[in-house]
């Protein structure tokens, strides 16, 4: 039984920014697990992005209604529990950018919101955020409610959805704002790329980023130049380069680069906060920092398929599964260069930009790169590609993970703190991480519809034991149980206080230029800033540590940019001061004292709503 079944059963009411679209679901599914089940997790190590603690957590409802030492909780007869002694408790992976059942290059990719949603939890990943992406001139509520219709008798977890805005016009304005308003949007994307198919104009993005402010709403970029790409196509096709190494050599960084900086700009002309999807180059990375250390309010995503895979020793005869855009990079120095950026805070999220297409389909550019449908896997292994290329290798903490891999994307997309924490009143997705454990990604063991895989073979430490979702334990023991349709519409509510209070200051949502930040967005552009890398555990010294910056805080110091004042971002780690080891967090409780906890998950009794 699914209140969106059928499109033209659709019904809708005026949303509030605190209040859930109705969601008619029986809580009892196919699993035969209800979300009256309770839950008792012992002797975990609870990791939020900005602390961690030895803890129990106890779930009840499919919310977590008790994180502490256990010493003042009575355990409800009948209660089921998992004893999680030496591995870690980790808020549900949030994935914001998958593309589920996308009718792309002439086909469809082939992870439909089952799929790929049955795949986002195996590999530890509880929330996904698909993109409505409506043709061009179709009605943007239209494209919304097909979305809708396709994902929400499949989903096993819940979701969200951003709409890309592939043309403009007021009626597109105009929509805008009743998915705001009533269908749970706050997040808008624009391509600059994909021309004549998706791309808008400077023009256009200019507008469109202003709608967004106006609506409060998060501007998303898909950064890359479409004109420059399109000549580039043009000319390596008439010099006879066909086959897919044509794909990166007609999308080079600085492709990408430039248009990440001219979206900032635009941003910046029209003080409008920006997300910059998929940033899979280092010189495109180094945009987004640079405009970040400039005072503007950007935020950057970057991909588990750039930080996980280069070109560098991939077959020419399997190249065109690699194919996506922007491009996974030949740089073998790539993934670790864009590990820095997020270990720094220069970006702030991983997705997976899953659009996955089997071999037969990526045939279809078998006599023109230009034709290979773009897209590769990734929301299944996510999770483990991040932790093996950033903890494993010493880059982050654990804390940084859990803040890259779902905090900031909760928190920018206004989802936080239902999502991407582990604390009482949080939905209770919860991963009970084994950092030890090895796995090796397969295509022929993964869960996801495509019969390739890009990380073949890569042996990743970080599996999860469990994965509890909605307090529904969907896998244990290696044993993978979902139901179709238990999961759920998430509704993103409009100015997401992370974004927004920065930009604003928390009592002006009317876009007054004298607040902090917009004085901060009117710095000079031409501003010189060393951008050096360094060297992990050693940050430069414009990197002070301090305090965490406070989101609801409505002084001007505390609503500056994260890295233009100082302060340490949320999750971020200093980690000049870092002591942390895997071995030490794991081996033996007293080691375990050395841990210090600056905000204990568990230290409140009370739920947030
Ligand atoms: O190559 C990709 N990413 N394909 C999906 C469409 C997009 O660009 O997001
Ligand atoms: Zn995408």
């Amino acid at each position: 039984m699914h209140l969106w079944q059928n499109p033209k059963s659709l019904s809708y009411r005026k949303l509030s920014s605190k209040t859930l679209l109705p969601i008619m679901k029986n809580n009892n599914d196919a699993s035969g697990q209800s979300a009256q089940n309770r839950l008792y997790i012992k002797r975990g190590h609870v990791v939020n992005h900005d602390g961690m603690q030895q803890a129990d957590v106890y779930i009840e409802d499919g919310t977590i209604r008790y994180v502490g030492s256990g010493a003042d909780f009575v355990v409800p007869g009948g209660c089921r529990t998992i004893d999680a002694t030496g591995k870690m408790l980790l808020p549900g992976g949030i994935d914001p950018h998958t593309h589920f059942q996308l009718e792309f290059g002439g086909t469809v990719s082939v992870d439909d919101f089952y799929q790929g949603t049955k795949a986002a939890v195996a590999g530890g990943t509880t929330t996904v955020i698909d993109f409505v992406i409506p043709q061009k001139g179709e009605s943007l509520l239209e494209a919304y409610d097909t979305w809708r219709v396709r994902a929400d008798s499949k989903v096993v977890c819940d979701y969200g959805l951003h709409v890309a805005i592939t043309w403009w016009s007021k009626s597109v304005r105009d929509e805008m704002k009743i998915l705001c308003q009533e269908r749970g949007v706050n997040s808008f994307k624009c391509f600059m790329a994909y021309k004549g198919l998706f791309q808008v104009t400077d023009s256009e993005l200019y507008e469109i980023f202003e709608t967004c402010k106006e609506l409060g709403a998060v501007a998303q970029v898909h950064a890359e130049n479409g004109d420059v790409i399109a000549k580039n196509v043009q000319k390596l096709l008439e010099a006879g380069v066909t086959g897919p190494e044509g794909h990166e050599l007609s999308r080079t960084e600085e492709v990408e680069a430039e248009a990440v900086n001219r979206a900032c700009v635009i941003a910046h002309q029209t003080k409008t906060p920006l997300y910059v999807t998929r940033v899979t180059s280092k010189l495109a990375a180094e945009q987004v920092s640079q405009a970040r250390r400039r005072g503007l309010l950007v935020y950057g995503e970057t991909l588990a398929s750039s930080l996980g895979c280069t070109l560098t020793n991939v077959k020419q005869n399997v190249l065109p599964y690699y194919v996506t855009s922007p491009p996974i990079r030949q740089d073998p120095e790539t993934p670790r260069h864009l590990m820095k950026f997020l270990a720094l805070d220069d970006l702030q999220t991983t997705g997976s930009d899953n659009c996955t297409f089997n071999k037969s389909q990526k045939e279809l550019g078998r006599n023109d790169f230009s034709k290979i449908p773009n897209g590769v896997n990734g929301v299944e292994d996510r999770m483990s590609v991040v932790w093996e290329k950033g903890v494993q290798t010493g880059l982050i903490d654990p804390q940084r993970f859990v803040a890259i891999t779902s905090t900031n994307a909760a928190k920018i997309f206004n989802l936080y703190p239902r999502k991407g924490r582990i604390a009482v009143g949080s939905d209770a997705d919860i991963l009970v991480w084994d950092p030890k454990e090895v796995r090796t990604i397969s295509a022929s063991t993964h869960h996801q519809a495509c019969d390739f895989n890009i990380f073949e073979g890569m042996k990743c430490h970080g599996v999860p034991e469990y994965v509890i979702v909605h307090g529904r334990v969907c896998l244990e023991n290696g044993v993978f149980r979902v139901a179709e349709g238990q999961g759920s519409f998430l509704e993103t509510p409009v100015y997401p206080p992370f974004v927004y209070d920065a930009l604003n200051g928390i009592t002006d949502r009317n876009g007054d230029d004298k607040s902090a930040r917009n004085g901060l967005q009117a710095l000079d552009l031409n501003q010189k800033h060393d951008v050096d890398i360094p060297e992990p555990y050693a940050l430069p010294e414009k990197y002070v540590p301090g305090p965490a910056l406070s989101i609801v805080s409505g002084d001007s110091q505390l609503s500056t940019p994260h890295s233009a004042r100082g302060h340490r971002p949320d999750g971020s780690k200093n980690m000049q001061q870092s002591t942390f080891s895997i071995s030490e967090e794991l081996d033996g409780g007293d080691k375990r004292s050395c841990i210090r906890v600056k905000n204990p998950p568990g230290g409140k009794s009370s739920g947030f709503w």
